[in-house]
């Protein structure tokens, strides 16, 4: 293996950057699971959870990646046979669909073509054909990390209001929490899925949901199998109850940290810190987009991600040869094509802690990558980048 000196820039969207003063906070020994400095500090993450997701309602921390924070959203309100609603966004939504389905309910899929923000009067026509609301929950992707669409929750919450169809909003903002806005409670959202591993900056292994009154009624009647993931069992009185076991210690003490970053940071300045560094991203991609092989994936300018973005190369180019020479001559980690778009598109995630050399790292090297694999770009990319961040105070 080729000696890589310097950093890697890690522009994956997910896993994202760690800072160091999350590595560092786990750097210390396990304590005792009683100890009471620890158990305050891990009750304090769920007090603080909730400024993130602004909701005044339930959080629950499990020690899972963000499939097991899907799962957990859907055992505990469902029951075998439900009917839910999956507008298609692109990889993730169908995964999510395909774990619905694997636990014995009904998937009612919405199909688009990976390009587009989520339909709102598509979702409102699947509800209004819906005469006897067998539709239990409707389940949404905010932003798919795939496509890097990022879809309009209020517009799918005004879609349900709309047809007065009261199945539950359930929203999978994995890839969008802490880089767009997210308001559990003003949005009425019932449940919201979300990871450690991408804007909140921590290692892959915390998993969330946040859950409206709404959604903790209806785990009352819902039967599907749950243990580990039962919102019910965490509310007992030990502090054992609150993880279902053992506490994840040191995913916890990474928790507290990067919670604290955030909270120094402000989720406004986090949110325009996104909003600028992926302006300088759309600035390079619309320039390289100019008479070559390579393409935003999503269409339109106000629905694409603040997290990541996916870039379409045309054939005979290939987005993985793309991807190798960037990793290997500049070390800088891109995210490949996923389900339909393997091979045809890359993806520059954006999101988490980042500042702008690292953006323009990352661009600069892209473009030297285009150039070296014989990639038919427009000039100028990387300079568009720097004019954008140069128009920004
Ligand atoms: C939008 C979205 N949903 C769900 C997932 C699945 O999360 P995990 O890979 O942590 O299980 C991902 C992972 O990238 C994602 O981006």
């Amino acid at each position: 293996m080729a000696i890589q000196s310097g950093r890697n820039f890690l522009h994956t969207p997910g896993p994202t950057n760690i800072p160091d003063r999350v590595l560092r906070a786990m750097m210390r020994p396990a304590v005792d699971l009683n100890d009471p400095e620890f158990m305050a500090m891990a009750l304090s993450c769920f007090g603080d959870l909730k400024k993130i997701f602004k909701t005044g309602s339930d959080v629950y921390i499990y020690s899972a990646n963000g499939h097991g924070g899907w799962e957990a959203a859907l055992v505990n309100v469902l029951s075998a046979g439900d009917r839910v609603l999956v507008p298609e966004t692109g990889h993730f939504s169908f995964n999510w669909s395909a774990m619905a389905s694997s636990l014995g309910l009904e998937v009612d899929y919405v199909e688009a073509d990976w390009r587009r923000a989520v339909d709102p009067n598509a979702v409102a026509e699947r509800l209004r054909a819906d005469t006897n609301q067998s539709i239990k929950a409707v389940l949404i992707v905010h932003t798919d990390t795939a496509t890097s669409v990022t879809s309009d929750i209020p517009a799918v919450r005004k879609a349900l209001d709309d047809t007065g169809h009261p199945a539950l909003l359930m929203v999978d903002t994995i890839a969008a929490l802490a880089t767009v806005p997210f308001e559990f409670d003003a949005w009425g959202v019932d449940v919201a899925v979300a990871a450690s591993q991408k804007g909140l900056m921590q290692p892959p292994g915390l998993a969330f949901n946040a859950v409206s009154k709404k959604a903790l009624a209806a785990a009352e009647q819902a039967t599907l199998p749950r243990n580990y993931w039962d919102w019910q069992r965490r509310h007992g009185r030990e502090f054992y109850s609150h993880f279902c076991g053992t506490a994840p210690e040191h995913q916890l003490f990474a928790l507290r940290e990067a919670l604290d970053m955030v909270l120094e940071e402000g989720l406004d300045a986090i949110l325009t810190r996104h909003q600028r560094l992926s302006n300088a991203v759309r600035a390079a991609v619309e320039a390289w987009s100019q008479n070559g092989a390579l393409s935003f994936n999503a269409i339109e300018l106000e629905q694409r991600a603040n997290s990541v973005t996916t870039i379409l190369v045309d054939e005979p180019y290939n987005a993985d040869a793309l991807r190798e020479t960037c990793s290997s001559r500049f070390n800088v980690s891109l995210g490949a094509g996923y389900g339909r778009l393997q091979g045809r598109a890359f993806r520059i995630g954006h999101m988490g802690y980042l500042n702008e050399p690292m953006i323009l790292g990352a661009l600069a090297s892209v473009e030297s990558s285009l150039a070296l694999c014989g990639i038919p770009h427009g000039s100028g990319g990387t300079d568009a980048a720097i004019a954008s961040l140069s128009a920004e105070k």
